[in-house]
């Protein structure tokens, strides 16, 4: 019998599809990554489900990062999970993470003690710029203006060495990439014996397929860490000193800018001296283009312990164009760079794979080794809109689009097939395709 034909759903029926997924994603007042394998509130991930509510539920957008805050710790840390009332099955879980033992984590709340990229000041502005009450907005940017500031604040304190302005990452869950290449080199610099490494069980792999996770030699390496900062009561002076593993990512760093430029937005509409936000965007804006590679024309990490570059190239190294880092000039080079290595997944444009194709490490449906993340690509597409490459930006646009369209709202797509994988009814990818949908024409949002 011949299978009737579905067409894929036109825009409309689309944004209703993803707001579908958010509201599955529901956990009490605010939004899980997907139903198995992230069962609680993640940091980046609320940030962007908020901006992809902005346009559709303003109250829900802001409570997403309201809820998210109300948990951040008393230094300014702003934990990456913060985990939910009820049986969420997920490891590490709070009796992993023993934050109690800290001075700073907050009572009333339970999560991890590390941190994820810094694009809360961003969502917040987005949020009310989209906004239909604009009274509703204000008060929430007031409330927010000063954590958003202790969180800026606590990374400039604790996380910085020197005077460049370059926050450091101490785990590779902080990069929110977390078996990327990049980290290859300095996780096989970590030693330790088979005790060293605190027992337990692995839950993402009984609800993910094993092949399409991290592997136990990441995750003992991940665990071994955790331990690392509990053993040190997640004081970050003593961090600072023993951690193995400090890297100065260029996309938390991009991140970082664009965030304390619209940290100062934020502050100028409610009439704060949006001064010190923009100088420290300054400051980590020229120490990110310290971190220029001339031979590659891209921006590399910079590994503190190796005191070096990060050996590995990936699209994350364009992500200054997002924040207006490069000058035109360097623009121009990686925007060629960019579309000599990204690759067509469908019908119509292109996008960047977290590893290129031909990278030797390269594997389509392992995790950060080589799938296509929305997330990195929505980072391109604002990139080349602010350098004026609207035509390309238009191409990451339809591609990113059509991923979800035509196969579901995944985790990560594969950049051979365009099929989906990883997590299923993905809550950013859905809040991300809201956000495009938003943005008719490249860069031109309704
Ligand atoms: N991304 C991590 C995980 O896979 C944690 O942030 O669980």
């Amino acid at each position: 019998m011949q299978q009737p034909v579905v067409s894929p759903p036109a825009d409309a029926e689309l944004a209703q599809q993803a707001l579908a997924v958010l509201e599955a994603n529901r956990i009490g007042e605010v939004t899980r990554p997907s139903p198995l394998l992230y069962p609680h509130q993640w940091s980046w991930d609320s940030a962007f489900i908020a901006m992809g509510y902005a346009r559709h539920d303003q109250e829900r957008a802001q409570r997403e990062l309201r809820v998210l805050f109300a948990a951040q710790w008393r230094n300014g840390l702003l934990p990456h999970i913060v985990f939910a009332e009820g049986d969420g099955r997920y490891f590490p879980g709070p009796d992993f993470w023993q934050v109690e033992r800290s001075l700073h984590a907050p009572l009333g709340a339970k999560t991890s003690g590390i941190v994820q990229p810094p694009i809360h000041a961003t969502a917040a502005w987005q949020v009310h710029r989209h906004a239909s009450d604009r009274r509703s907005a204000l008060v929430f940017l007031e409330a927010l203006l000063p954590r958003l500031a202790a969180w800026h604040g606590y990374l400039y304190r604790e996380r910085t060495r020197g005077d460049d302005g370059l926050a450091e990452i101490w785990h590779p869950w902080e990069s929110g990439m977390d078996n990327s290449p990049l980290w290859d080199d300095a996780l096989g610099r970590i030693m330790f014996e088979p005790g060293d490494v605190p027992a337990y069980r692995r839950v993402d792999v009984e609800y993910g397929a094993v092949s399409e996770r991290p592997t136990d030699h990441d995750y003992d390496r991940y665990a071994y860490l955790v331990k690392l900062f509990r053993d040190h009561r997640y004081q970050p002076e003593p961090i600072r000193e023993a951690c193995p593993f400090a890297v100065r990512d260029v996309l938390f760093n991009a991140i970082l800018v664009q965030s304390n430029r619209d940290l100062a937005a934020i502050a100028r509409v409610l009439g704060e001296d949006a001064a010190p936000f923009e100088a420290w965007a300054d400051r980590t804006a020229a120490g990110l283009d310290g971190l220029w590679d001339a031979q590659h024309a891209t921006y590399a990490d910079h590994d503190v312990r190796a005191g070096g570059p990060v050996a590995t190239r990936t699209a994350a190294g364009l992500t200054p164009l997002y924040a207006g880092v490069p000058s035109p000039a360097r623009a121009r080079l990686m925007v060629e760079g960019l579309l000599g290595s990204a690759v067509r997944t469908g019908d119509r444009g292109f996008v960047a794979p977290s590893l290129p194709v031909d990278d030797p490490r390269f594997q389509p449906n392992l995790y950060w080794r080589g799938p296509v993340w929305p997330v990195l690509n929505w980072l391109l597409y604002h990139g080349l809109v602010r350098y004026g490459y609207r035509a390309e930006a238009q191409q990451i646009r339809d591609a990113l689009i059509d991923l979800p369209r035509h196969g579901g709202f995944f985790e990560h797509y594969d950049p051979t097939t365009g099929r989906g994988h990883g997590g299923e009814q993905f809550a950013w990818t859905a809040a991300l395709t809201l956000d495009l949908l938003g943005e008719q024409d490249a860069g031109n949002p309704t």
